[in-house]
């Protein structure tokens, strides 16, 4: 058993703000439609910072690298309600040099003209969710901006922020491979740095899912898959992870702080954070229900809903489905640090030299990884890889 290394000082912080305009038609994030008595942001903003107090008198000796505004629709938050967030979380921990503060904005014309405050309040990156680039599919989607306002919107971030970058959704119903080609070309001619391309599901419990919407078949979502991976690498916007494509150094370092195993908080409605201390990592999650959490806070502090100590083998599993979404697959020293185990000693040896011999994974000194051909049947390769 090689001993379990402590985390870096690190921490990355992740502030969800569970409302939009409308709920789109196949979203199950913890997301719902803004009502009107809920337009006043006092209480939620009491509420984030009492729970963020509540973490940071846990986590003194911590500091800030990241700072993510996930949602919901965070660029419906008023700019002083993101920078009282902020500023608390300098206050509470300190910020570390360079801190990569991203926020996700829908492009409405409303939103977008809230940028520059935003990069007041201290945003430095920005998330925009374009989705099509397509006026009926945008409206097939339940969008509530056009193509138009979505490229105004991105110019005017391109124009305002440091970094920016974008999301997509493909494989729709009625797109077609050669539609794809050409709205990826589009798409591409759009980005700096980086893109988020997301292969449309359909989440039980989304209005798709019960209308009967149906995903790309698997043979066409592979060749989705290959067509974008194809054309991201020719326009050096490679995969850094399945979804996501970046320039070398211009990945989302919040995220990758996920898939790399390093411990984070979340504050707000059905957030989770992960804790490592002596050697143990702790999981908790937050109350999801939105009015739920807010009345929890005020009558105890924290909205935590549940927390438990992960066993060795927990923690395995979670580095193993985190760290195989990475093109680079999981380090194998971090890996001993973080699970005490040698990588090689828990996953099954027999089943790792077959995907070896057929390509679809790839272990060398430093990594072991799984390849483009591969990342279309992950879920087989982690379920053979842990058996
Ligand atoms: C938290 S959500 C949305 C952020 C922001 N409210 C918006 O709608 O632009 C993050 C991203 O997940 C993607 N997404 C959500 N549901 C999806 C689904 N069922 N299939 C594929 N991508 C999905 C969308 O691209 C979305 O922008
Ligand atoms: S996709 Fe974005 S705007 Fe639509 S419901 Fe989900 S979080 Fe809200």
């Amino acid at each position: 058993m090689i001993p379990v290394v402590e985390q870096s000082k690190s921490l990355a912080l992740y502030i969800h703000w569970p409302w939009c305009l409308s709920k789109c038609p196949y979203c199950d994030f913890n997301s719902h439609a803004l009502s009107p008595d809920l337009q006043d942001q006092s209480t939620y903003r009491r509420s984030i910072l009492t729970d963020l107090k509540h973490f940071a008198d846990q986590t003194k000796n911590r500091s800030i690298s990241s700072i993510f505004f996930g949602g919901g629709t965070p660029s419906l938050m008023d700019p002083s309600t993101v920078a009282a967030i902020i500023e608390a979380a300098d206050v509470q921990w300190g910020l570390e040099e360079n801190c990569e503060i991203t926020l996700e904005a829908n492009p409405t014309s409303i939103e977008a003209a809230k940028f520059r405050n935003f990069r007041d309040a201290g945003i430095n990156r920005t998330s925009v969710g374009i989705q099509a680039l397509n006026d009926d599919d945008l409206q097939y989607l339940g969008r509530e901006h056009s193509v138009e306002e979505a490229l105004i919107a991105l110019d005017i971030a391109a124009a305002t922020f440091d970094r920016y970058t974008f999301d997509i959704i493909y494989a729709r119903p009625n797109q077609g491979l050669a539609e794809w080609h050409d709205e990826l070309e589009q798409v591409l001619k759009l980005t700096n740095g980086h893109v988020s391309l997301y292969q449309l599901t359909i989440e039980p419990g989304t209005t798709f899912f019960r209308t009967g919407v149906v995903e790309a078949n698997p043979d066409l979502g592979a060749d989705f898959f290959q067509l974008t991976s194809e054309l991201t690498n020719e326009a050096g916007l490679p995969a850094y992870e399945i979804s996501n494509h970046a320039k070398i150094g211009q990945e989302s370092r919040h995220n990758l702080n996920y898939w790399q195993g390093g411990d984070y908080l979340g504050i707000g409605p059905g957030a989770h954070g992960r804790l490592t201390h002596d050697g143990k990592t702790s999981a908790y999650h937050q109350i999801a229900n939105p009015l739920r959490w807010q009345n929890q806070v005020a009558a105890q502090g924290h909205g935590v809903a549940k927390t438990r100590v992960l066993s060795g083998q927990d923690r395995i599993e979670e580095r193993i489905l985190a760290g195989l979404r990475l093109s680079k697959g999981i380090s194998r020293v971090d890996f001993a640090q973080q699970t005490g185990q040698d990588i090689l000693t828990v996953v099954n040896a027999e089943d790792l030299a077959m995907l070896q011999d057929e390509g679809l994974a790839e272990l060398n000194k430093t990594h072991l990884k799984v390849t483009t051909k591969g990342r279309l049947v992950l879920s087989a390769i982690i379920e053979k890889l842990l058996v």
